[in-house]
């Protein structure tokens, strides 16, 4: 088996990443305050269509998913929060975490797996046995992120993602509104049409917190055993499973059925 470990380790940082830092032109402002008050809008009427309780927001803590922390918290919307902790995630989002806890004065709502189910996996094929096979990935990912994920969609009527069009070749026509057969609710995308740029000025206009590994050029950050950086010019996705075919990438929170 090819020594994945040593390849995440040897990758060194670089300090400045210029695409967490765009420069913030007229233009980009202009397309950034659209966009945002049609995301809004957006999700306003998603929960006024819903109801209280009925519409949730899954928060990774990547950047996409803080602009929309952002605008769902300043708006005071009635939608729900939570994030999945598959125990696996990078130490920088765990501080993010903590941080954005203190930044907006609210406490976060965190689904964990269900530790009978990690104990039995790792006994039986190890503790990162994900770099070995794609089946075995995929029931990591399953026990990690899918089974948390439907404990949080239970009773809900509609569910709210960061992801954006560009992010994936499995992405590219991903629409704003589609109903999750998988978990049978609605589903939204409120910033498919986002550009990375787009994201970023949102976050520096507004000051919003967000995982440093992105100013080291993580762009896309899951398990810190299945991300790494990517090169100047690399696909924005690229450091997820990097050992996997670019084309079914997805770890199973958002696979059609
Ligand atoms: S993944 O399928 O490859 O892991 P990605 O990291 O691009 O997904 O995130 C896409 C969207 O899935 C995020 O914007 C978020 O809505 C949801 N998501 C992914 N990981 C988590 C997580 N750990 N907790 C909550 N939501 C998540
Ligand atoms: Fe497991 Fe990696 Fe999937 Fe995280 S991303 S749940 S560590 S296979």
């Amino acid at each position: 088996m090819a020594d994945f470990d040593s390849g995440v380790t040897m990758l060194k940082p670089a300090a400045n990443n210029p695409a967490t830092r765009p420069s913030l032109t007229e233009t980009l402002i202009a397309s950034v305050n659209a966009k945002t008050a049609e995301a809004n809008a957006l999700l306003k009427d998603t929960s006024l269509e819903f109801g209280n309780n009925a519409v949730t927001f899954a928060n990774s803590f990547g950047a996409e998913d803080m602009v929309l922390t952002d605008i769902i918290i300043k708006n005071k919307l009635a939608i729900e929060i939570f994030s999945l902790d598959t125990g696996r995630l990078p130490p920088e989002t765990y501080d993010l975490m903590s941080k954005t806890e203190k930044h907006y004065n609210t406490k976060l709502n965190v689904y964990f797996p269900q530790a009978d189910k990690i104990g039995f996996y790792v006994k039986t094929n190890g503790i990162n046995a994900f770099y070995e096979r794609i089946d075995l990935r995929k029931s990591c990912c399953h026990i990690r992120k899918v089974e948390p994920l439907q404990r949080a969609l239970k009773g809900k009527k509609a569910w709210i993602t960061g992801m954006r069009a560009a992010q994936a070749t499995t992405r590219t026509s991903l629409p704003v509104r589609e109903f999750d057969e998988s978990n049978q609710l609605e589903k939204f995308n409120p910033l498919s049409n986002w550009s990375e740029q787009e994201v970023w000025a949102y976050i520096r206009l507004h000051e919003v917190p967000y995982n440093k590994l992105h100013d080291q050029f993580y762009p896309s950050i899951g398990c810190a055993p299945c991300t790494r950086a990517v090169a100047m010019g690399e696909d924005i996705r690229a450091g997820r499973w990097w050992w996997e075919d670019p084309n079914n990438k997805e770890c199973g929170l958002h696979v059609k059925k």
